[in-house]
């Protein structure tokens, strides 16, 4: 398997734990990269994980933000994209991981394959916008209310998801 590239944004700090554990699973499997020092390097790699909290109603990480024309601007044709969301179903319920589908929408576009899909059983929210073929669009965690499931959730999608970089 070629390297991931896998690449973050954070506001609060919560996605820095996360991306530790993803860290601790892929060891030098994976180069991490803060977006907040600019997307430069996404291109080096075929190989992708995106990771973004969901800030304003559904909406991007501000830092993912900053840079979300230029990421617009990149060719996804043969790259293999995983997606990864935080966000919190009690407190934003009615717009639940949302900026996930920001990136998703985005990948598929310029011609990227998105894998990693999940179901939505053992979540509790209102909408999500995030939702294709009734799975979310990608990795889902909720830092606020199910951190205790964290890790095995990463652990389970990483062992699938790498079935399917190349
Ligand atoms: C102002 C604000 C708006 C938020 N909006 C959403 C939202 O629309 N949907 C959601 O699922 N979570 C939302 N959240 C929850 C964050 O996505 C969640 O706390 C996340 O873990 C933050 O990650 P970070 O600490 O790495 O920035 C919001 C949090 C804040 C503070």
């Amino acid at each position: 398997m070629k390297k991931i590239g896998l690449f973050y944004g954070t506001t609060g700090g919560r996605t820095t734990g996360v991306v530790d554990e993803f860290e601790f699973n892929l060891r030098e499997e994976a180069e991490i990269f803060n977006v907040e020092n600019g997307i430069a390097k996404l291109t080096e790699f075929e190989n992708l994980i995106l990771v973004t909290p969901s800030y304003g109603f559904g909406e991007l990480e501000a830092h993912w933000e900053e840079v979300i024309e230029e990421f617009k601007t990149l060719d996804f044709t043969g790259k293999i994209v995983g997606l990864v969301g935080l966000g919190s179903q009690t407190t934003f319920g009615e717009s639940f991981v949302g900026a996930l589908e920001v990136l998703y929408n985005i990948v598929l576009k310029k011609g990227g394959k998105i894998i990693g899909l999940t179901s939505t059983d053992g979540y509790n929210f209102e909408e999500c916008e995030a939702i294709v073929d009734n799975k979310f669009m990608g990795l889902v965690l909720d830092e606020e209310n199910q951190d205790d499931m964290t890790a095995d959730r990463i652990f389970d999608w990483l062992e699938e998801i790498k079935k399917e970089f190349i």
